[in-house]
């Protein structure tokens, strides 16, 4: 598929107003996206479990205008919010030529998340998901009649064209985003992996630590910009293609070493890249080498499969088989709460993607 399949095309004008609403998950990279081109067109490809709970609520009501110019309002957990529209106001301008309604109607968007909003997890792929879905419900009032294939595949086109990862949150459990010999996949929107997955992943566990809840340090618009020039961005693009071909075996084979190897690689390449850049930048905290370390502690002395990711910033992923879900969950109470700031971490697991509420 190409970006002109996504233009709409026509529309029933006629339409004086309505609302939709949406829950959007996040998601956790296994392999990482870290530099894109033009247009969010991403360096190389990445993949990613979908999450269950933690996810943002997206209700839209629209009401025909007469101006031509973009109009919304945006209300944050209950609250007009003003910080959220310039990136809302650009989202708009990106993707208008797709949705070319934008225009016809004032939007009022309430939107609210099921986890902090200051926990420094990032709420830009289950918001940026469950707007663009919103939209596209938008559409299908409009009179426009779509398969479910399309309905998602423009739904993660638009998404992408907010916040790159938010592509990967329309469905669930794994989700590939990015051109690759391996699995069927585009660079226009994430696809459902469409490999065989072991019954080890079933049901994957990710608890977040929350370690530090500030602000981020490196926004992500400047953090993929660091890719550019960057003397080891060659390589590491080819890295997460060879990365991906190998989680494609290890996902049906349920090889769980391999697994590890692979995902606290990618997760430690990520920051290396950061450390590597011009600017540089150091993102994780004492605690996070902390935690890293009592992982790795805790795997040998335990015979255990757990293991870490990170996103870019100080908090730890940590990921395990449902089977191992109460020994782990007492080992991080035990030894693990004491690195999270005021002791705050997230349960959550593998899930199915977005739904309609
Ligand atoms: C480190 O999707 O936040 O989480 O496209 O600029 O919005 P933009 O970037 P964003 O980048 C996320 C990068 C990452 C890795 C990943 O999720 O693959």
């Amino acid at each position: 598929m190409i970006d002109q399949d996504f233009i709409l095309k026509s529309y029933n004008s006629k339409v004086e107003s309505g609302s939709v609403k949406w829950s959007s998950p996040s998601n956790i990279a296994l392999v990482k996206y870290w530099g894109k081109r033009k247009n969010q067109i991403p360096e190389n490809p990445s993949i990613s479990f979908t999450l269950s709970n933690c996810k943002t609520i997206t209700e839209v009501t629209y009401t025909k205008k007469k101006s031509t110019e973009f109009s919304f309002e945006v209300f944050f957990e209950g609250e007009k919010n003003e910080a959220f529209k310039p990136k809302i106001q650009t989202f708009f301008e990106r993707i208008e030529s797709y949705v070319p309604f934008l225009r016809d109607y004032h939007f009022n968007i309430e939107t609210s998340n099921t986890f902090p909003h200051s926990s420094g997890i990032a709420s830009s792929a289950s918001g940026m998901s469950a707007l663009a879905l919103c939209l596209m419900s938008i559409e299908e009032d409009l009179g426009v009649d779509y398969a479910d294939d399309y309905f998602n595949r423009k739904a993660s086109f638009l998404a992408r064209l907010g916040s790159g990862s938010a592509c990967r949150s329309i469905e669930g459990e794994l989700v590939v985003w990015g051109k690759n010999k391996s699995t069927e996949s585009s660079d226009l929107f994430g696809v459902r992996f469409d490999g065989d997955i072991h019954s080890n992943f079933k049901d994957y566990q990710d608890a977040i630590l929350l370690v530090d809840k500030g602000e981020k340090q490196v926004s992500s618009t400047l953090g993929h910009k660091l890719m550019y020039g960057h003397p080891f961005a060659k390589e590491r693009f080819l890295q997460a293609h060879d990365n991906l071909d190998k989680l494609k075996d290890i996902l049906s084979s349920g090889d769980l070493k391999e697994f590890i190897k692979i995902v606290e690689s990618e997760a430690l390449t990520l920051h290396a890249m950061m450390m590597t850049s011009m600017p540089y930048f150091i993102l994780m905290k004492p605690n996070t080498l902390e935690i890293i370390n009592r992982i790795w502690k805790f795997r040998e002395e335990n015979n255990s499969n757990i293991c870490f990711t990170l996103d870019a910033g100080a908090n730890v992923h940590v990921l395990f088989p449902k089977a191992e879900e109460s020994k782990v969950y007492d080992f991080i109470k035990s030894e693990l709460v004491a690195y999270c700031q005021n002791g705050h971490y997230i349960c959550d697991s593998v899930g199915n993607g977005a739904k309609r509420l």
